[in-house]
């Protein structure tokens, strides 16, 4: 598999997290989630973390500026230089654009996006079954719907952004986590 340079995009709940855990071991890239950078520094109760944790709460999303430098700190990093996935970022399209700009200057691509397609009840059910498992404060059902809103109106629009570079590849995501896992694998050979 050639494609290093990877963007994960899929609704609250897709299987984002999940698959990239597992596309990272067997590509040997780090895996970079913004919503675990920012709730770690939630949970340190750092500055980001202040400034963060209501609008995480609220199912909103976090302002680009935030975002943007917690994502280029972690992209310069030296693990980095041979390949990514990225989880959650970018969400919106002044995101997609500083990711852009930023790769250019560090001499990184994105190779391609794996778009990972679902059914809204479905992964509403998921999630709320994380939230008897795992409690996650954003994971309720008023929370996660304002989420799907969110990600419809400011995220989806950039499957059309990198399809205008023929980087989306679509992998259907209500299957099981290893069936979903190999088709992200074929999608990624076809690439
Ligand atoms: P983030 O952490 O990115 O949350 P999200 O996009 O809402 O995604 P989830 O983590 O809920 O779902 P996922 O697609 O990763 O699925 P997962 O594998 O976990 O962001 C949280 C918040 O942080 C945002 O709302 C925002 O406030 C802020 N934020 C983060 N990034 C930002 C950015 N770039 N800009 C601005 N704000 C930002 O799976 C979900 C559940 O389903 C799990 O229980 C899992 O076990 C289960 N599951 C997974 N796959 C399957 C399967 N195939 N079958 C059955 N169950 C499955």
């Amino acid at each position: 598999m050639s494609s290093r340079g990877i963007v994960l995009l899929g609704a609250p709940g897709a299987g984002k997290g999940t698959q990239a855990v597992l596309l990272a071991e067997k590509l040997g890239v780090p895996h970079i989630s913004t919503g675990d950078m920012l709730r770690a520094a939630v949970a340190a109760q750092s500055p980001v973390g202040l400034k963060a944790k209501a609008v995480m709460d609220a199912g909103q999303l976090v302002s680009d500026e935030i975002v943007i430098g917690i994502a280029e700190e972690r992209l310069k990093a030296d693990d980095a230089a041979d390949g990514f996935i990225l989880d959650g970022f970018p969400r919106t399209l002044g995101q997609a654009e500083a990711l852009d700009r930023l790769l250019e200057r560090i001499g990184l691509r994105i190779d391609c996006c794996l778009a990972i397609t679902v059914d809204t009840e479905g992964i509403v059910k998921r999630l709320l079954k994380r939230a008897e498992i795992e409690g996650r404060a954003d994971d309720n059902e008023a929370t996660i719907r304002e989420r799907m809103r969110v990600y419809a109106v400011e995220t989806e629009p950039l499957l059309g952004y990198y399809a205008a570079r023929s980087l989306v590849r679509e992998v259907p995501g209500m299957d099981s986590v290893p069936e979903v896992s190999d088709a992200m694998v074929a999608a990624l050979e076809a690439a």
